[in-house]
């Protein structure tokens, strides 16, 4: 999580908040013990798995397997930013905030830009009603809007002379910040103008719903067709999803989100009643964005116009998302049309159908590519490996990741010559150094056996008794553990503690990137465990991983060898036989 604010205040924060009380506020706990049990509110139950300890400041659901502390409760229950459950909760504990973060003097202006943004919103949607706004409302009606979406959306008008600076300056804004805010623009001499004029009015809204920029689209065909806010403190372009305000619910009821390229294919779906979807704005997806996405679900259906759709970038800007482990389907529609033209042509019911019968992006991919490409040779077996692999690489999974290649080889076979994933492989060593990598990474990766029971038992031993941290450390550093999970958990644990703090589910739990850390951390330290000898054990799953990794590490070398063998590398084959004998060495002294 950020830290806008000192652990010391956070860690005050979540010490005087009892999570209990906190979560009695949004759902009925009844007492068990020194616990709390109730119906998980994340999930649908009949009987409760939700836990909340008082004493470990955390919950976790053993239905659904979510967890964490009281900050993480927050943030899901209401759907709010780890600051703002950080600003609510100090309310509550009546901890005094320092009134600025540690975020610059950048901040200082942002109260005022939201609420110039609010009062330009509501000048541009008044004008709307204007009669020197006619063409603006003839424009909206050809292109079929409703009244409500209209004003759901808060659509106005800018026209074409200096309108809002003058409404602005008689306000009392000062010019300075109204620029700040990119409404308006400064000339060689001083003066200033309107950044938009004779436009169409979008406002953006952040998941909050506050105004935090526009789009503008002229009314002709005019160019350049839309014309945004520029970036502002308070309106960062890859950091939102234009509707995403609007459908969030949706989103998350349905389980994914529709995404679409523009404004007006925004609109045009949502006004259809189809309300899981936002709009990128014509850009790729960001980090900010998908991470924005994934509050609310896991799965994107992106759908394309059909001359984007047939372009490979646009297709690898989507890698993205399956890095960041999301579900990704791709919708390319048919003839020229986008969202907004084929719902108008075709009907509500026919672009659901679209949607929901989109491909994986793996299977698209390798449908565009075969078209491109002829299978029957080998530069086009390269031409398509050379686009699917940097896909699947990114594949987090390992048990699909493998699939994909398997699915890849077989694709591969159907032509004259047949060609397994030995050859896929091999080949991607000549195309490109990425594929090395690949090759190498990716298939030892595919067998990494990982002891999950022994890591996460020595997880478990943490949490109980965090003096045993400077033990593990001893023996692992926070690569030598496969789960990612846990990885993460050690590297804070080891972090917190060479800082000299104090170690506790709660509190570790505040400093993970990850939410599925945090859902282990609260089963982990939720469930009752007590150790007989908690030394021996520690010492036990030790070894036992130490054990692994070393297997890990000459299974590795194995594939390695093997593939040096069949390229024909002599030189390597020397170095990586030198380092296996070197190994096995080594282990059969410790052991
Ligand atoms: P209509 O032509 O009115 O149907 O809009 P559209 O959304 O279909 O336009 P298009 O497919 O051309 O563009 C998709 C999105 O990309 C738009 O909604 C804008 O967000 C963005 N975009 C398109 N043209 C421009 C431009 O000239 N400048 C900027 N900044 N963005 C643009
Ligand atoms: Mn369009």
């Amino acid at each position: 999580m950020p830290n806008l604010f000192s652990d010391s205040i956070i860690d005050e924060i979540r010490d005087k908040c009892n999570i209990a009380e906190v979560i009695s506020q949004y759902i009925p706990l009844k007492q068990a013990g020194r616990n709390f049990k109730a119906l998980c509110p994340f999930h649908e139950e009949k009987t409760p798995s939700f836990v909340v300890s008082p004493g470990k400041g955390i919950f976790h659901c053993f239905g659904c397997n979510i967890g964490g502390n009281v900050f993480n409760f927050i943030m899901k229950h209401e759907r709010l930013e780890f600051p703002e459950v950080v600003r609510m909760l100090a309310q509550k504990a009546n901890v005094r905030l320092p009134s600025r973060p540690a975020f610059g003097r950048e901040q200082k202006d942002t109260p005022d830009l939201f609420r110039i943004n609010d009062v330009a919103c509501s000048w541009y949607q008044a004008n709307l009603n204007k009669e020197k706004s006619r063409p603006a409302l003839e424009y909206l009606k050809k292109r079929l809007f409703t009244a409500k979406a209209v004003l759901d959306f808060k659509l106005g008008f800018a026209p074409a002379d200096n309108g809002l600076l003058n409404f602005m300056r008689l306000k009392g804004f000062q010019e300075g910040l109204l620029e700040k805010a990119g409404l308006i623009l400064r000339r060689e001499g001083g003066s200033y103008y309107d950044r938009f004029k004779q436009r169409l009015i979008f406002p953006i809204f952040d998941s909050r719903a506050r105004v935090i920029g526009f789009g503008g689209r002229v009314l002709d065909n005019s160019l350049p067709k839309y014309m945004n806010s520029p970036e502002t403190p308070v309106y960062k372009k890859g950091n939102h999803l234009y509707g995403l305000n609007f459908a969030k619910e949706e989103i998350k009821r349905q389980d994914f989100c529709i995404i679409v390229e523009g404004y007006i294919d925004l609109l045009t779906v949502y006004q259809s009643g189809i309300r899981n979807v936002a709009a990128s704005l014509g850009t790729a997806l960001t980090p900010q964005q998908i991470r924005l996405l994934r509050r609310y679900t896991r799965n994107v259906v992106m759908v394309f116009d059909a001359d984007r759709a047939g372009e490979l970038a646009s297709l690898r800007s989507l890698d993205l998302l399956i890095e960041e482990e999301m579900g990704v389907k791709v919708v390319g529609l048919p003839g020229d049309e986008d969202p907004d033209s084929f719902l108008r042509k075709f009907g509500k019911k026919s672009f659901w159908e679209k949607v929901t019968q989109g491909l994986d992006l793996f299977d698209y991919k390798l449908n565009l590519l075969t078209r491109n490409y002829d299978l029957d040779t080998v530069e086009g077996k390269v031409g398509v490996a050379s686009h699917m692999l940097p896909t699947i690489r990114r594949v987090q999974n390992a048990i699909r990741r493998s699939g994909y290649v398997k699915r890849l080889a077989q694709e591969f076979s159907k032509g004259e010559k047949s060609l397994g994933e030995e050859w896929i492989l091999a080949e991607l060593k000549k195309v490109k150094k990425d594929f090395e990598h690949y090759a190498k990474e990716g298939l030892a990766q595919a067998n990494v056996v990982v002891n999950r029971p022994a890591e996460e038992m020595l997880l478990r031993i943490l949490l109980e008794d965090e003096t045993a941290v400077e033990e593990i450390e001893r023996h692992l550093a926070p690569e030598d553990f496969q789960d990612l999970r846990i990885r993460e958990a050690m590297r804070v644990a080891y972090r917190l503690h060479a800082r000299g703090m104090s170690l506790s589910a709660a509190k570790l739990i505040t400093y993970l990137e990850g939410e599925d850390a945090a859902h282990l951390i609260s089963r982990l330290s939720s469930g009752a465990c007590k150790f007989i000898d908690r030394s021996k054990s520690l010492n036990d799953c030790v070894g036992r991983i130490k054990e692994d990794n070393l297997k890990n590490r000459l299974n590795k070398l194995q594939r390695e060898i093997k593939l040096a063998q069949s390229w024909g590398h002599t030189e390597n084959l020397t170095k990586l036989v030198g380092k296996y004998n070197q190994l096995v060495k080594s282990r059969s002294r410790q052991g």
